[in-house]
């Protein structure tokens, strides 16, 4: 079984469909944004494409989430699916199919293919004990109680009787699949650690569940559910059309399976490069034709995930820069397949350096300028000097150059080609300065030279628009306006990009009134986008401190949160006022942590601790979290690791109060913690955040408390 290498004249491409746990950040953004990129510029080259995305609904984490929001796992699916498919049209993105995998075409789906691989031989019931991890919805090999080697979660022992797939019969058969496709999977890091699982030697995998029911029955066996990343990875097919008897649904599937691209995270790589090809050949179905793995985003030096509370929202940048610098920056800033920063002020760098002061400005200046001298009219060029001639050959040559490094992935290195042309074409005409008639200069002299270099000029702008819609597709669109040539959205349809060259511009053409493309951000941008997206968690707090955690957006409700700043708590109190209280700090490096020591001025009140102004305090988020899972982490007697829900989420936390409190005892109870510090792995465990506590003379803490009931999430200021 290969891959076809050849160029397809259809093309189907996917994103990986997004867990519905939590709402949209701009990690998810990404994926999608990159396949829109890639999407735009098929079609526009007159390849038939389809563009699938959706959202990953059952399972068990799913079915916790729900759980802690007191909505049923279908109405909390929902709710988040919508959030997605929301933003994604909002940044007008251009998939042509969203699948929910709790959808009636997915479920047959699913059952047809476990029907088949069951009838085929390759599914089989067995019994099973092992570790599971329950965020990576993933088997792991590790000893019970162990973190999972992914993530650092706890894993949870499950003993459960499965039905299991012959994965181990597919050791060779993939080897050599790999071997005859080099190019299936990319990029090298993630080629050598799928060759690498693969040739540690493949165990059979539990693709079913018995303990929970949030998930698409097993055809007749309905106790249990199928795993879900069969479930998942399914979508691929199911969204075309497999399993369904309505001949339009299976010309479709006819048509574009199998998928010439699947994107995904890095992360999610064993289950694309190796599950999935293998569930397919044993159910006699192509294999797609390749993966491509993406980088993280980091945010604050960490993957930017709701776990760890570092997000940042693509509706925040969208609100203050626009969807297309959004584009921009990802593209630009992040060679794909490695990780990369997200920062809202190296975003705004970009945006003024590039899109303002470079495109932007380069645009403004050609058109205005045909305006002034021309009427709008574009002139004819007349016959070419060398500057002409140099300006046509390095466009043609980054013609010639961006296509490739574009298909290949490389956006950031075919980006900054085309941002070299801009910079010459900016030089060509402040070099000709067609504004400025020099004394000696005729009259008639200088209409041909104003004619020559601006038609020039708007004729390489062309170009680069063109080349550019895919990645900036409003921008381009208000400039291929401007220039007189009409909607770019009909001219993307009729393959324009076939038949981009030099000489498309013609004269007489009209263009349109100037209209401003990227207008400076001004110096409070990034702060702007800060405080939205303060405000989007304060009001996701809000929203979650009405009792149940909302994945709705709404309206910020009023609540009750905490004492007012300048009213301090009293004294007896320990709960409200965090000054009084010593943290149970996190142990240094990677020791167990010790029993929170006493600070001499703890005790002690207007002792030797310096003054601090209330900015400072501000910095600290404390926040009211309750405990929903308490356990003690092996082999370290002083730990216990705890999983806390703030309402808008849910995290883990270390504390060093085993010797204090039986973990059992902590369930339910509500805490304070300090919830915007920078996460640090114990144990192999990574703790988010810190419990307040007041620590007694002999060590011993006693956690904050309040007296009244508070909303989860509720900030303490
Ligand atoms: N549901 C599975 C995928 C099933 S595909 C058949 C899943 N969902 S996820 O919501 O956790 O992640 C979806 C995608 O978002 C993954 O490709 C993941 O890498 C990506 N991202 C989530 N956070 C990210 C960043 N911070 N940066 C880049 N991509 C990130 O896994």
């Amino acid at each position: 079984m290969t891959s076809q290498a050849t160029t397809p004249s259809r093309y189907y491409l996917t994103t990986p469909i997004y867990y519905v746990n939590a709402r949209p950040h701009l990690g998810h953004a990404y994926s999608t944004i990159v396949c829109d990129a890639i999407a735009r510029r098929k079609r526009a080259l007159g390849i038939d494409t389809w563009f699938l995305t959706g959202t990953d609904e059952h399972g068990q984490k799913i079915e916790r989430s729900a759980k802690l929001a007191n909505r049923t796992p279908q109405e909390f699916a929902t709710a988040i699916a919508g959030e997605f498919r929301g933003l994604w049209d909002q940044l007008g993105l251009s998939y042509d199919d969203f699948i929910r995998t709790t959808e009636e075409r997915h479920k047959r789906g699913v059952q047809e293919l476990f029907a088949t691989l069951r009838d085929r031989g390759y599914i089989y019931k067995g019994s099973y004990t092992g570790q599971y991890c329950v965020s990576d919805e993933a088997w792991v090999d590790v000893a019970p109680g162990a973190p999972c080697p992914d993530c650092g979660r706890v894993t949870e022992t499950v003993s459960e009787e499965n039905y299991f797939f012959k994965l181990s019969a597919f050791e060779r058969k993939l080897l050599e699949f790999y071997e005859a496709n080099p190019g299936f999977m990319q990029p090298e890091s993630t080629r050598r650690e799928v060759l690498s699982f693969v040739r540690g030697g493949l165990k059979d995998l539990s693709v079913s569940r018995a303990s929970f029911t949030w998930g698409i029955p097993v055809p007749d066996d309905e106790k249990h559910v199928v795993y879900v990343w069969l479930d998942a990875l399914a979508n691929y097919i199911t969204a075309l059309g497999y399993g369904s008897d309505d001949p339009a649904d299976q010309a479709r599937f006819a048509k574009f399976w199998p998928a010439d691209m699947h994107l995904i995270g890095k992360e999610i790589s064993r289950f694309h490069c190796v599950y999935w090809p293998a569930f397919l050949m044993a159910a006699g179905i192509p294999v797609p034709r390749s993966v491509r793995a993406n980088g993280w985003l980091l945010f604050d030096q960490g993957k930017m995930s709701k776990s760890r509370g570092n997000i940042v929202r693509a509706e925040t940048v969208q609100a203050i820069l626009g969807a297309d610098a959004l584009r921009y920056f990802l593209l630009r800033e992040i060679p794909f397949g490695q990780d990369g920063n997200f920062s809202f002020d190296a975003l705004v760098q970009r945006y003024n350096g590039d899109l303002a002061n470079g495109y932007g400005n380069l645009v403004s200046r050609v058109v205005n300028m045909v305006h002034k001298y021309f009427g709008g009219v574009v002139p004819a060029a007349g016959a070419e000097t060398a500057a002409e001639i140099a300006l046509r050959t390095h466009t043609e040559s980054t013609l010639a150059e961006f296509g490739p490094l574009f298909d290949d992935l490389n956006f950031s290195e075919a980006l900054k080609s085309i941002w070299v042309l801009v910079a010459e074409t900016d030089g060509y005409l402040t070099a000709n300065a067609p504004w400025k008639k020099p004394t000696d200069r005729t009259d008639a002299d200088h209409a041909a030279l104003q004619a020559r270099v601006l038609a020039t000029a708007a004729e390489a702008i062309r170009v680069i628009t063109a080349l550019l819609y895919p990645i900036l597709p409003d921008a381009a669109a208000k400039v291929w306006r401007q220039l007189g040539l009409g909607e770019l959205q009909d001219a993307a349809k009729s393959s324009f990009l076939t038949q981009l060259a030099w000489g498309g511009l013609n004269a007489g053409t009209h263009f349109t009134e100037p209209a401003p493309l990227f207008p400076r951000a001004e110096k409070d941008a990034v702060e702007r986008m800060q405080n939205l997206e303060d405000e989007n968690s304060r009001s996701a707090v809000e929203a979650a401190s009405g009792g149940t955690a909302n994945p709705e957006p709404s309206a910020p409700k009023s609540a009750a949160i905490a004492a007012p700043a300048e009213k301090p708590a009293p004294k007896a109190e320990p709960a409200a006022a965090p000054v009084a209280a010593a943290p149970v700090a996190p142990p240094a490096a990677s020791a167990e942590p010790a029993a929170p020591q006493v600070p001499p001025e703890s005790l002690a009140p207007g002792g030797s601790s310096p003054q601090i102004t209330i900015d400072d305090f501000v910095k600290v988020e404390l926040r009211v979290a309750q405990v929903l899972v308490a356990e003690r982490v092996p082999k370290a007697d002083k730990l216990l690791r705890l999983e806390v829900d703030l309402g808008y989420e849910k995290r883990q936390i270390l504390a060093g109060i085993a010797q204090y409190y039986e973990p059992e005892k902590l369930i339910g109870r509500k805490i304070v913690i300090v919830a915007n510090l920078a996460p640090r792995k114990m144990r192999g465990l990574e703790s988010n955040g810190m419990l307040l506590a007041a620590s007694l003379p002999d060590g011993a803490p006693v956690l904050a408390s309040f007296l009244e009931e508070v909303p989860l999430g509720a900030r303490l200021k």
